[in-house]
């Protein structure tokens, strides 16, 4: 890879420590996958923000490089292992909380925005269409790269922060525009009526495009919460955080619709879910914010569990950020939802926080939260936000 003089003096070490460790991560990423130079980005997203994932290890790593590391760009982070305030509350032990509030010590020494959401979009880290970016966490890059249009491809934690430390990524992958050329056209006939057939649409889309990139016809509309479900859930289920989706999504008009096709019918809406649910009854964990809810996601929630009464059975979390929470405390959404026995999960989600062994059954809106949480070993299932407030009401799927 070609590196201009002051980059090769970062390399050298003259910048210090962070920046040396940096460039060697960026230029043997450059290396391997062929980029020529190294280029500006706009803003970073790190993931790898729960103690839970990093271990000891991770948080040695983190420490080394906030001991002179200073990010150079707009940098937000990922959800953590738990609400750094309210922790106490989802049952999670004094032991992970010192060891997470570790992990945030070290990202706010290197000068890194404390935001713990995978939405950044939604508070403040929202790029411009065309921008480069350094963002991991998979739903969030491929609502980066599709429905706002900026350019990243998906990095990993130590990646991002080395774009971060740097403010520059090799250029290569979904940089280029000839690698964001859509290969496959998928026509939808199935009618999406509910916020998971988003989910379900993005584990089909995902599954039949495969390593391809959809070019998707047949959609009249979409709003925020549906497009950033999608997003979601077509990475979980397929490879590319990257897809065209005709009159909703940017750059979709100039694209040459692919000749190679594929349909998703109702039938194959019907699979994801058969796919996706389990046979099981009752439901011990109810958690809707995966990605995390937005202000009116929120609103939707609180209006459902007006004067009702969360199952003594069943734990409820709101999964969101912390400015969304603050939105819905002034509107007095969270008073209606806390009343109710619902909790608020801000920082984190439900598959970052450390829940291995402690629910049998989830229900949610999301397919990606189904994929992970079936990881820790939970039962899942993915209904409407209503049959959701129905399961954490009575503690049953119905
Ligand atoms: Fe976000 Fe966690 Fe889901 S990071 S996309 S809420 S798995």
């Amino acid at each position: 890879m070609n590196l201009t003089q002051k980059e090769q003096r970062m390399l050298n070490g003259e910048e210090g420590y962070a920046v040396r460790k940096s460039m060697e991560i960026l230029v043997a990423l450059g290396d391997i996958y062929g980029a020529e130079s190294l280029i500006k980005v706009g803003s970073v997203q790190v993931a790898g923000v729960s103690y839970h994932n990093l271990g000891d290890a991770g948080l040695e790593f983190l420490n080394e490089l906030a001991r002179d590391g200073r990010v150079k760009v707009l940098t937000t982070l990922n959800p953590a292992g738990m609400d750094l305030e309210n922790w106490r509350s989802l049952g999670i032990s004094e032991e992970f909380a010192k060891k997470q509030n570790l992990v945030i010590d070290a990202f706010t020494r290197m000068g890194i925005l404390i935001s713990c959401t995978c939405t950044p979009y939604l508070i403040g880290n929202l790029p411009r269409y065309g921008e480069h970016v350094a963002w991991s966490e998979s739903s969030a890059v491929t609502f980066a790269n599709s429905v706002i249009g900026a350019k990243t491809n998906r990095e990993g934690g130590p990646s991002a922060l080395a774009a971060a430390f740097v403010g520059k990524t090799p250029c290569y992958g979904l940089h280029l525009d000839e690698n964001r050329v859509p290969d496959i056209h998928v026509k939808v006939t199935a009618e999406l009526a509910k916020l998971s057939d988003w989910g379900a649409l993005g584990y089909s889309i995902g599954k039949k495009a495969e390593n391809r990139i959809p070019y998707i016809t047949g959609i009249a509309e979409a709003g925020l919460d549906e497009l950033k479900s999608f997003c979601a859930s077509v990475v979980t289920y397929g490879a590319k955080p990257l897809f065209y989706m005709q009159g909703i999504t940017p750059g979709a008009e100039s694209c040459q619709i692919p000749a190679e096709s594929v349909r998703v019918e109702q039938s194959d809406i019907q699979d994801a879910y058969d796919n996706i649910n389990d046979e099981v009854t009752d439901i011990d964990f109810v958690c809707v914010g995966c990605p995390h809810c937005s202000i009116k996601e929120i609103a939707e929630i609180a209006e459902l569990l007006r004067g009702k009464k969360v199952s003594e059975s069943t734990e409820f979390w709101v999964a969101t950020s912390r400015s969304a929470k603050q939105l819905a405390d002034k509107r007095g959404y969270t008073k209606v939802i806390e009343r109710a026995g619902g909790k608020f999960a801000c920082d984190t989600c439900m598959a970052v926080a450390p829940l291995k062994g402690r629910f049998k059954a989830l229900a949610t809106t999301s397919a990606k939260g189904c994929f992970y949480s079936r990881q820790n070993n939970m039962k899942t299932k993915m209904g409407s936000l209503e049959e959701c407030i129905s399961a954490a009401v009575t503690g049953k799927w119905s």
